[in-house]
């Protein structure tokens, strides 16, 4: 995970990159544990299948974080085999829950790159990390931000686009905000002060938000798994289906995006593991 070379992913024929984010999959070691009460290895099966069928042009995943629910090898090794069968590189950023040296061992398969940085097509994709060891809110380190930095200033003719596991911009839900990024305000700075960053996409908040502000595209993306009621001020989960975000990104810096969720998924929350 700390492979901070850059991947030269071979453009799109008609200059488009064509992305898909999916985030925060809670994969447990034992097949039979549930996600209140949901079958989380279930529901990535089945956004995998979607992504297959919906997403035939894509060039790459990115997958930000909370891909295991306990950092174990199994989860990992699941992870590992569902992404790898889509056939196109997965670039991989680690959650409050993941536990980075055991992904690293662990999150293998042949389409599975370290890179931290993405060139493709007049764009540059970083992976920042956002995680600190043992807590559930983040924060994106000093390194982190010189690392950005160093990123963008290497090539600045090229558009680029952000990805973290915690929100940049709070979600309006307090007991998730609370446990959201620290330092917001200095990471918000840092993106404006380039001018050719042109989105920023992130996990962990298990719902869907899209803000357009300084020229930037602001998103969150729902989980593989359990979602999260929108607006609540105390944790609550949400009925609305598992999904991904596709991300199409055209070489004069725009950025086309959807949210796409399941369709017949039918989901009631039971009592179990908490899902932040
Ligand atoms: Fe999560």
């Amino acid at each position: 995970m700390n492979d901070t070379t850059s991947f030269h992913l071979e453009a799109a024929r008609d200059g488009i990159l064509r992305l898909v984010q999916l985030t925060d999959c809670h994969i447990f070691a034992d097949a039979e544990s549930r996600l209140l009460g949901m079958d989380t290895r279930d529901s990535l099966r089945a956004v995998c299948a979607a992504i297959e069928r919906e997403q035939p042009a894509r060039d790459a995943l990115l997958a930000t974080g909370d891909l295991s629910q306990d950092g174990s090898p199994a989860s990992y090794e699941f992870l590992a085999q569902q992404l790898d069968a889509l056939g196109t590189p997965v670039f991989a950023l680690a959650g409050n829950h993941d536990d980075p040296p055991t992904m690293a061992r662990h999150f293998r398969g042949d389409r599975i790159n370290p890179a931290r940085r993405v060139l493709s097509s007049g764009w540059q994709i970083v992976m920042l990390d956002s995680t600190l060891p043992d807590e559930v809110h983040g924060e994106v380190s000093a390194a982190e931000l010189e690392f950005l930095d160093a990123a963008v200033g290497e090539h600045p003719e090229r558009h680029v686009l952000v990805c973290l596991h915690h929100q940049a911009i709070d979600t309006g839900s307090r007991w998730i905000d609370r446990k959201g990024l620290r330092g917001q305000a200095e990471l918000g700075a840092r993106i404006r002060a380039h001018a050719n960053v042109r989105g920023v996409v992130w996990g962990h908040v298990h719902q869907e938000a899209h803000h357009r502000l300084d020229d930037i595209e602001w998103m969150s993306t729902p989980s593989t798994c359990v979602q999260f009621k929108p607006g609540s001020e105390d944790f609550a989960a949400d009925t609305a289906a598992p999904g991904y975000r596709s991300l199409a990104l055209h070489a004069d810096g725009r950025i086309d995006t959807a949210v796409h969720r399941l369709k017949n998924f039918g989901f009631e929350s039971g009592n179990g593991v908490r899902a932040v």
